[in-house]
């Protein structure tokens, strides 16, 4: 095994979000979610898959917890389904879906394990999309609803909260490219949904603040490497923006309060953007305690005058391997993103709150998963993480996307990402040799 030297209170984890792993997707009084409804519409997501069963995480949780006890987690990151705590997003809350939560918070502090939670991974209560989901601005109050009683109820046992995951893929993948839910191709809405979320992130730090919690708070984005594909003027200006669409679009609000100038103005030309209230980018500001980042691969970028407001295409290289998700495997953009973000963005605890691959994992006859490219994957990002905290960037955990193989989204169940194989007919848990691998680090 490669030799590491991390600090030595590094975190090393393990994280899923709730519609990929739960099930139970209308068990004990829970509300229906925008993806329940979007995966039980046909032809959203491959092979009609859907979320209702996932991993039956709700009901195999305490063997779910062992399992990660098995691997030496110092941390799990999962996040909560709010139409499980509010079935109809708001008002009357649900205890047994409360409950669940508050059984494996303390299920893992047991087996100690530390809960790491994420507020919003994508399942907004359907009753709130009727009421015109992330377009409306009345969703940040009721997601700071939401949020304080969470931290009321679990406050006291829970030190890290995330308020969003991939704020960029909530508003722009499901609602201008129409990949996710809630299924929108409108570029202005999804706009106003980038906005409402992070001004609800913002909102729940301020309450978090107030309720003076012994904890920590902070956001995840999905950053991404950004590479012209080639030297010229054109190149480069094409990569300049699509910089400012997939990563500053959020960091700049955040650690700024502002909206990066060339995406704003060329939104400003298209759309009306009145919901931008006065104080809003203010809200957005607030100080956070750490930044978690998800990090996959890099884009590269080429000029194509043919798209009007992202006038650039994405270009794959050739060379370096890909994974089952089409996505080049490219360790030293996750040491360039964390150099950039000290420089230019924080110094706070950066937390890399997601990385991975998808395999084309098989059971072999002795039952055991060879999935050797995905041990590579890990041991090369976890290099480059090393040798950006060499470099001094405070990175103060790294946690492998997936604990287990689940719903992936669009995809279904025909990606696997995952440190443990799920057989999704029985349900069945086997541990990878990448979580064997895995394990052995953290030891
Ligand atoms: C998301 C996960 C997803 C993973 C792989 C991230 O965008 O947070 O929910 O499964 O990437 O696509």
């Amino acid at each position: 095994m490669t030799e590491y030297n991390f600090p030595d209170v590094f975190i090393f984890g393990a994280a899923t979000s709730s519609y990929q792993i739960e099930g139970a997707w209308d068990k004990d009084g829970k509300g229906e979610s925008i993806w329940d409804r979007f995966s039980h519409q046909e032809g959203n997501v491959l092979n009609g898959d859907t979320g209702d069963q996932a991993c039956d995480h709700y009901n195999r949780f305490k063997e779910d917890i062992a399992l990660m006890k098995e691997l030496n987690l110092d941390s799990y990151r999962f996040s909560i389904s709010w139409p499980r705590i509010f079935p109809e997003g708001h008002g009357k809350v649900n205890q047994a879906g409360l409950d669940f939560y508050k059984e494996l918070v303390d299920e893992l502090l047991k087996a100690g394990i530390e809960p790491a939670i994420t507020l919003y991974h994508w399942d907004l209560p359907q009753a709130i999309q009727e009421e015109g989901g992330w377009e409306n601005r009345k969703t940040t109050d009721y997601f700071v609803e939401y949020a304080e009683l969470l931290f009321y109820e679990l406050g006291d046992k829970v030190k890290s909260w995330i308020t969003h995951n991939e704020p960029w893929v909530a508003s722009f993948l499901g609602n201008y490219f129409g990949e996710h839910a809630p299924g929108k191709n409108d570029l202005s809405a999804a706009i106003q949904v980038a906005h409402n979320i992070m001004l609800s992130h913002g909102k729940v730090v301020k309450k978090y603040r107030e309720m003076d919690l012994d904890g920590e708070i902070g956001i995840t984005l999905d950053l991404h490497e950004i590479n012209p594909v080639s030297q010229s003027k054109s190149d480069i200006e094409a990569a300049e923006l699509e910089e400012e669409f997939s990563n500053r679009w959020f960091l700049d609000p955040i650690f700024k309060a502002k909206y990066p100038d060339k995406l704003m103005n060329k939104f400003k030309d298209n759309f009306n953007l009145e919901f931008i209230d006065e104080g809003d980018m203010e809200i957005i500001n607030q100080e956070i305690d750490f930044l978690g980042i998800n990090y996959y691969t890099r884009h590269v970028i080429e000029a194509d005058k043919s798209n009007n407001i992202f006038d650039y295409k994405h270009v794959k290289m050739i060379g370096n391997p890909h994974t089952e998700m089409g996505w080049e495997v490219y360790p030293d953009g996750l040491y360039n993103l964390l150099i950039n973000l000290k420089e230019e963005y924080t110094d706070k605890p950066i937390y890399i709150t997601e990385n991975g691959r998808a395999s084309d994992d098989k059971v072999d006859e002795y039952g055991r998963v060879n999935d050797k490219d995905r041990i590579d994957y890990y041991a090369s990002h976890l290099k480059a993480v090393e040798r950006a905290i060499k470099s001094g960037v405070p990175v103060a955990g790294y946690y492998a996307w997936s604990l287990m193989d689940n719903f992936e989204w669009a995809w279904g169940y025909t990606r696997r990402f995952g440190l443990i194989y799920v057989d999704f007919e029985t349900k069945k848990r086997i541990l990878k040799d990448s979580a064997k691998w895995y394990r052995q680090l953290i030891k």
